[in-house]
């Protein structure tokens, strides 16, 4: 039997990156897995590595080419690539780009170009500003028709009180519910 194929669509939250990598070779099991990168998470090196290394690790467990530019990502649509789309981690600067409708990047191209053919869209947060000036980002997106959101919750209430992170151990569960068309509950998950 064919697998689901999922776009996994990877934004500059590279302290999530270690998290992530290994969630994309579990996903890889029950998925049929396309990565997409955006181009600051696929051209930038920070203290938290480099983007070369990153890319490599993600085309040996994909076993495919990454999508990392707009011309690259438009296909998504036409040829119907993804049957399900994950953006994990999300970061604010994306987060604002998808509630305003705008495409300027190879994630959030691809994002229009898989929405445009009415498939579910699972949103993975992971930014400081969540509850700040992107709180009224996630809630156009949670009352958007198809998209829908890994589970989050505030990591560091004291230190971080507007920060916000999804639990990437819900990604799976929360794009198999996508799929029936039904947000995974809780979407606000209690301290660890
Ligand atoms: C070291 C470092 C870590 C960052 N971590 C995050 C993060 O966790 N969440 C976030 O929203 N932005 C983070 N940023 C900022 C984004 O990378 C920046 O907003 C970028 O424009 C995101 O582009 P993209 O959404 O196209 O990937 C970080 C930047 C740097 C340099």
């Amino acid at each position: 039997m064919q697998k689901t194929k999922l776009g996994l669509a990877i934004c500059g939250s590279y302290c999530t990156f270690d998290k992530i990598l290994p969630i994309a070779q579990i996903l890889t099991e029950n998925f049929d897995l396309t990565a997409v990168m955006s181009e600051n998470a696929a051209e930038t090196d920070t203290r938290f590595g480099c983007a070369e290394t990153v890319k490599k690790k993600l085309a040996e467990i994909t076993g495919k080419e990454i999508i990392c530019t707009i011309a690259d990502a438009e296909p998504v649509g036409p040829k119907k690539l993804f049957d399900v789309m994950a953006v994990a981690p999300c970061t604010g600067n994306t987060l604002a780009k998808l509630a305003c409708g705008i495409a300027d990047s190879a994630v959030t191209m691809a994002c229009k170009a898989h929405l445009r053919n009415g498939r579910p869209l699972v949103i993975a947060v992971s930014t400081n500003d969540a509850l700040g000036a992107n709180a009224k980002n996630i809630g156009e997106l949670l009352n958007r028709k198809n998209i829908y959101f890994v589970p989050f919750r505030q990591d560091d209430p004291q230190g971080k009180p507007t920060s916000l992170i999804s639990d990437l151990e819900l990604l799976e569960k929360t794009a198999a519910a996508a799929l029936e068309g039904r947000q995974l509950q809780p979407v606000i998950l209690g301290q660890k």
